[in-house]
């Protein structure tokens, strides 16, 4: 077993322990901001400064995670001695993806990465990806030692209702954001072709949607956009954790010319355009963002 495995157990039990009460924290926060925005610039809402704290002292409190980064914070956090690596690991979290679905009460979610180096660190260096999705059910998808599974999670414990999920072989739906109008030429095109093969699905929280894909089979994307080339979601926080989850289950990622796991981080709160979903749709993408 190798040395980080029973740490990757505890922060992924604790993820399970802590997401009861990040979603019985909704309620109070539903129209509540938190009158600060977070590292990149985005409007944060009560609910998000809630999921960071909860987090945060349950995640910072187990022996082994030395670092804890999350999407609400400008800098990585030591959370205990020593460097990750030797059984010791860093968490960065997205603690609330979606929050801005919280006044249309949709679906959000949590995103973790668990490393075994320092923050950032890029995909390949993750032994371990989740996410909760606060749905009617709160279920949270596992990618570890190159499989997926998923649990349904229940007063804080974790129950596997599926093992070895893999994407559908014949691909069902298709969520694109950012607004037509801002998709590069390019990605524009792809995306009719894609629209008359695959129905539309977009709730506007990555977990969401990507659960969707995960469910169906698809393809989902923040694409790079002419007024932000490299797009929204955050590589750390959202694109590599998503991509090993996804390819762990037989699929592919891609920022629009490699894997989201190949992209070395230069920055912690760097943002990546964000391509996942069965490998047919992916390649097609590359290629046609190649032409
Ligand atoms: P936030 O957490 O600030 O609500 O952002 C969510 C992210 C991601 O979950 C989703 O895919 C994307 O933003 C949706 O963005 P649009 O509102 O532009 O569709």
């Amino acid at each position: 077993m190798a040395p980080h495995e029973s740490v990757v157990d505890d922060v992924l039990e604790t993820v399970a322990a802590v997401a009861p009460d990040v979603r019985g924290g909704l309620p109070g926060r539903r129209l509540t901001e938190a009158g600060v925005e977070n590292p990149s610039g985005e409007t944060v809402t009560a609910a998000d400064v809630h999921a960071d704290e909860l987090f945060f002292e349950a995640l910072g409190a187990i022996d082994g995670v030395v670092e804890y980064a999350s999407e609400e914070r400008e800098a990585v956090a030591d959370t205990g001695d020593g460097e990750p690596g030797d059984g010791r690991v860093a968490v960065a979290i997205d603690p609330l993806d979606g929050s801005s679905n919280l006044a249309s009460n949709n679906a959000m979610g949590t995103i973790v990465g668990v490393a075994d180096d320092s923050l950032p660190a890029a995909g390949t260096e993750l032994v371990a990806a989740a996410y909760v999705l606060y749905g009617p059910i709160t279920t949270m998808t596992v990618a570890r030692r190159g499989s997926v599974t998923t649990y349904v999670v229940d007063g804080g414990e974790m129950t596997a209702v599926e093992e070895d999920v893999q994407l559908p072989d014949e691909p069902v739906v298709y969520g694109f954001g950012g607004r037509v109008p801002d998709w590069p030429d390019a990605f524009h095109d792809y995306a009719r072709e894609v629209e008359t093969e695959l129905k539309l699905r977009y709730g506007g929280a990555m977990v969401g949607d990507v659960n969707q894909v995960l469910s169906y089979g698809g393809i989902f994307a923040y694409p790079a956009l002419e007024s932000a080339p490299n797009g929204k979601l955050r590589l750390q926080f959202e694109g590599a954790p998503i991509a090993k989850i996804i390819e762990a289950a037989g699929g592919a990622s891609s920022n629009g010319e490699q894997s989201l796991l190949a992209v070395e981080p230069t920055e912690l709160h760097q943002r990546v355009p964000v391509h996942v979903g069965n490998t047919g749709y992916v390649d097609r993408l590359e290629a046609a963002l190649a032409d």
